[in-house]
């Protein structure tokens, strides 16, 4: 397994928010995780990131034991976040962000990186000048998923990439997804867009109130009749 949650509590402070989450991605592999607003989704994504330390459990990637590692360890590891705000530097420039992205590695080994996000990007190719809190929501967000591919990820954690964004941006960033995951970059998204997600994903887990519920493929899960009723709106 690339990346495993076993049996893992964690929250803020005293107030317990995941619940003994089991979870596990196999390398090459896209997993979603779905469920309703406050299911805990974004706190399973910043607790892989080092953002927040489990009360309980253990997370383990590529074999090694990640539970304490901090965050810019676990970024060192080859897990990178894209949280859900997109933490961008809105006052730098599109090329300033990305450089930003890379601060892990050595400046010379990052060219060939750079070629990789403007040929997924090309976008942020035309615009690599511009001032980023400048550009339209699409646009951040392929500049949030392109800094974070700047640090050569193994296995890449999205937050809601496709939050507030028009239906056809939705599908060109889900779609850029999926062509990460063909250059051997292991996926864990969260969505609220469930049926869009579950369509890219190999597997998918289902949380509510800090606890998975429900795990299967995605072809699985767009067929149960509980997942159609309670997040595909059917
Ligand atoms: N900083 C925080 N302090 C205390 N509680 C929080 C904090 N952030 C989130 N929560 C609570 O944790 C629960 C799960 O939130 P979250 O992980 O953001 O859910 P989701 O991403 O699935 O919408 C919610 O009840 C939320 O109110
Ligand atoms: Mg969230």
């Amino acid at each position: 397994m690339t990346l495993k949650l076993e049996n893992v509590s964690a929250g803020y402070r005293r107030l317990e928010i995941l619940h003994d989450i089991n979870l596990s991605v196999a390398p090459g592999e896209i997993v979603s995780i779905i469920g309703a607003n406050g299911a805990g989704k974004t706190t399973t994504l910043r607790t892989l990131a080092g953002l927040i330390n489990p009360s309980k459990g253990k997370i383990f990637f590529h074999d090694a034991d990640i539970t304490r590692y901090r965050a810019d360890q676990v970024v060192r590891s080859g897990l990178v976040h894209v949280a859900q705000d997109r933490a961008l530097f809105g006052n730098l420039q599109v090329i300033e962000n990305l450089h930003m992205g890379a601060f892990t590695r050595p400046t010379k080994t990052i060219q060939s990186s750079l070629e990789q996000v403007f040929e997924l990007f090309p976008i942020l190719k035309d615009r690599r000048t511009q001032i980023a809190g400048t550009m339209s929501g699409g646009q951040q967000q392929m500049l949030a998923i392109g800094r974070a591919l700047m640090a050569q990820p193994k296995c890449l954690t999205l937050d809601e990439p496709s939050i507030g964004l028009a239906p056809n941006l939705v599908a060109q960033v889900l779609e850029a997804v999926s062509r990460i995951r063909e250059t051997g970059v292991t996926v864990l998204i969260v969505e609220q867009n469930a049926s869009q997600a579950l369509a890219i994903s190999d597997r998918a887990y289902v949380m509510e109130s800090g606890s998975i519920v429900l795990e299967g493929t995605g072809q699985e899960l767009s067929d149960s009749p509980e997942v159609r009723k309670a997040y595909l709106g059917m």
